[in-house]
């Protein structure tokens, strides 16, 4: 077995009944240093037996229950001998098939609700006897098959928490996984711990160690080649690889001239000159905005320039000459299977798909089982430093979706610099970590200011910010008035071409974050 393999052995499956927090819960897991997957509910019985999993965790999930197409594990997976944590209508689910009750609850609760637990069970380890939980149910336990006892209520809910001590059986009506749970994180850890019985061997810095010994034995004397965009992802992917096979990597960074104020130069210099990949940026700007001329369309800058960028990564790549592998940044909130429908989400966001006149034999992703903030402490870890490894998500297509209207050199300008002002001061504010995404868009509205005795007429520019755990949804950040008033003022004063600011204050839905 290769140390890669010893190092997912310990793991644990969560099955997706289609709620909203499985990557939440899949985040939490992996902060207890375990190992996990999320796969749909329908997961057949082989595939789980065949995983040899430590411990199954069953979601959250809109259905009810006891209607007749709600959706369904199977049933087999009781009977596993595996111990299984039910959260919400995956306790439910448990309940319901043990031979307990479930029904419309009485009083539904929402929100934080404080809970009383029976501290002698193991699942509650080391936690006071009451603490606030955060309940998001209407459907109810009210009955308990053989065996299984309630082992926390509230004032509402008899049956806030049941277990089968000698079966590792557990259910909690509440969410453990929220940051409103007081004791949330305690709870996974009891469950991995004192009921699974996990070790804990999943750590960033023994995945590098296995990942890079890994990459050195499968790649041993071939050439690869990456699409390097500058981005976390493919910056720690490449360095994975490069850490393997040093200049046997070649990283092809396409500049198409829209990229945030700095950034083309930052990116070459720190990963060309300070951890000597192999880079070739190639400045393509011209040839873009010559084919986006007069473009006003969305979707058409999208796709004029997804396809341009893999044009010009296939003439890099020709010259190169034929590769064994691509290295891809590929994550794993790209590959989850969604439970409920089975589509991936993003497709519609990535920049061009895979190239198809670039000779290669394999794939190489060797980010693909991690989480966003887990690469991030992999590119910590590799000493990427912070400014660069937390930087925030940025469309393929850059800026050209943050100019609404056409493109222009001089626009690109406006909002670089106006974008550049806005981070700053999110920065200086010390908002950076807690905001999701926050950057400036130039709209092709002007209208008029008054500067010193003079009469102006320039562009609206909007800001935006926006928190959130998914980027599926989101809310808008109640950025302070004085942060808005610094950066709307210094924007105004110092970017040639705005005469007026504006934040918007539009959640998603029923809003998109960018304006595009
Ligand atoms: P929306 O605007 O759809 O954005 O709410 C959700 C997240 O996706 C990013 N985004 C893109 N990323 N190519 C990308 O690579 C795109 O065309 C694209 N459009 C949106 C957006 O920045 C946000 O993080």
């Amino acid at each position: 077995m290769s140390r890669m393999d010893n190092l997912r052995q310990e793991k644990i499956l969560i099955l997706d009944f289609g709620g909203q927090y499985k990557q939440l819960i899949g985040r939490r897991v992996r902060e207890e240093h375990v190992f996990c997957e999320i796969k749909p509910c329908t997961t057949s019985l082989e595939t789980i037996k065949a995983g040899q999993y430590a411990g199954l965790i069953l979601t959250g999930g809109p259905d009810s229950v006891y209607k007749e197409d709600a959706l369904q594990a199977d049933e087999g997976i009781l009977s596993l001998g595996l111990p299984i944590l039910g959260i919400c209508y995956g306790a439910q689910w448990i309940a319901y098939h043990t031979g307990g009750t479930v029904d419309k609850a009485g009083v539904p609760e929402y929100g934080k609700t404080v809970t009383h637990f029976a501290v002698d069970s193991p699942l509650f380890h080391s936690m006071p006897a009451d603490s606030v939980v955060w309940m998001s149910h209407g459907d109810q336990i009210l009955a308990l098959g053989d065996g299984f006892a309630s082992i926390a209520h509230s004032d509402h809910c008899p049956v806030a928490a049941f277990g089968h001590a000698d079966r590792a059986i557990y259910g909690m009506q509440f969410h453990p996984e929220v940051e409103h749970t007081e004791y949330g994180r305690e709870l996974l850890h009891n469950f991995l711990y004192e009921i699974c019985h996990v070790r804990g061997e999943w750590t960033m810095n023994a995945f590098v160690d296995a990942t890079v010994a890994h990459l050195k034995e499968t790649l041993a004397g071939k050439k690869a080649l990456c699409a390097f965009s500058g981005g976390v992802d493919s910056s720690v992917a490449a360095l994975l690889v490069h850490k393997a096979i040093g200049q046997n990597l070649t990283c092809v960074f396409v500049d198409h001239g829209m990229l945030r104020k700095d950034e083309a130069d930052t990116v070459e210099r720190v990963f060309k000159h300070e951890f000597g990949l192999n880079l070739i940026r190639v400045d393509a700007s011209e040839r873009f905005l010559k084919l986006l001329e007069g473009v006003t369309d969305p979707e058409q800058k999208r796709k004029i320039i997804g396809e341009q960028f893999i044009r010009v990564f296939e003439e890099e790549a020709a010259k190169i000459g034929a590769v064994d592998v691509l290295v891809q940044g590929t994550i794993y909130p790209d590959v989850i299977e969604s439970g409920v429908g089975g589509a991936v989400i993003k497709s519609h966001h990535n920049v061009g798909g895979l190239p198809k006149n670039v000779r290669f034999d394999s794939l190489v992703e060797p980010l693909r089982d991690l989480f966003k903030d887990e690469v991030r402490a992999v590119g910590t870890e590799l000493g990427i430093a912070e400014d660069l490894v937390w930087r925030q998500p940025f469309p393929g297509p850059g800026l050209a979706v943050r100019i609404l209207g056409e493109i222009t050199r001089e626009r690109i300008r406006i909002v670089q610099d106006a974008d550049a002002i806005w981070r700053e001061e999110i920065k200086n504010a010390g908002l950076h970590r807690s905001i999701g995404q926050y950057f400036a868009v130039l709209t092709n509205l002007a209208t008029v200011g008054v500067m010193g005795d003079h009469r102006t007429y320039d562009y609206v520019l909007g800001l935006r910010a926006v928190t959130t755990n998914d980027f599926m949804t989101a809310e808008w950040a109640r950025v302070p008035y004085d942060v808005l008033d610094r950066a709307s003022n210094r924007i105004v004063n110092e970017v040639d071409g705005v005469s007026r600011v504006v934040y918007d204050i539009t959640g998603k839905p029923p809003a998109t974050i960018e304006w595009e």
